[in-house]
């Protein structure tokens, strides 16, 4: 009878901690980790005077930084997030024009989402889902050294993106406090770069529609 009553003690327990963990109207929930930008890019022709240069295009790498994320519950079962990082940069390779890189970018990706929680105060694992607006900057352009030897380049600029961006998530309460988090989302990030070359002033669209990632440690108050 010890042991009926032990374990009648321990499912109480086990329920009352789980239940503490769900997130709860009014919490912020700070997530910090290791995030990767994952381009899917792909890039039109180049263009000089509106002509397309065919065969051509660019291309981008992955990147990672520190990634941030804060939400507030605004009620038990949505939130609001949002996402920042500490700048990605990426290199700019060359399809098409005989050199390996036209240069390279750093940008930022600040995203703000609206996120659903579906399960009950009962679970220590919390998935969630979301959709939102991505704002993305690119800043410090930087032409190569390559294409400023074979192709006169310089003064490379991406223009700033606004577009959609959908987001799944999980957090594993390590605690009523600590978790663990992982989230995945993909954002539609387009851009026109620009380039001054000996053959005049280059055009290029980018639709760069990254998958980005982040793993991390999260804290709730
Ligand atoms: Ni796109």
């Amino acid at each position: 009878m010890v042991t009926r009553s032990r374990i009648t003690v321990v499912v109480a327990l086990a329920l009352m901690s789980a239940a503490a963990q769900a997130h709860r109207e009014g919490e912020f929930i700070v997530r910090a980790g290791l995030a990767q930008v994952d381009p899917k890019e792909s890039s039109d022709s180049l263009e000089v005077a509106g002509a397309a240069l065919g065969g051509t295009g660019v291309g981008l790498d992955s990147a990672a930084a520190l990634g941030l994320a804060a939400t507030y519950m605004l009620t038990d079962k949505v939130g609001i997030e949002v996402l920042a990082a500490t700048p990605f940069q990426h290199t700019i390779a060359a399809k098409g024009l005989g050199i390996d890189r036209v240069g390279s970018t750093k940008h930022l990706p600040p995203t703000i989402s609206l996120q659903y929680y579906p399960l009950n105060a009962g679970s220590a694992i919390q998935p969630y889902v979301g959709v939102g607006l991505n704002y993305t900057t690119f800043f410090q352009e930087s032409v190569s050294g390559q294409a400023k030897a074979a192709l006169g380049a310089s003064n490379l600029e991406l223009d700033d993106s606004t577009g959609l961006a959908v987001q799944v998530g999980v957090d594993w309460h390590l605690s009523d406090r600590w978790l663990l988090n992982a989230a995945v989302w993909r954002m539609d990030i387009d851009t026109t770069g620009t380039l001054d070359t000996a053959l005049g002033r280059v055009k290029v669209d980018v639709d760069v529609d990254p998958w980005a990632y982040m793993v991390g440690v999260g804290y709730k108050f």
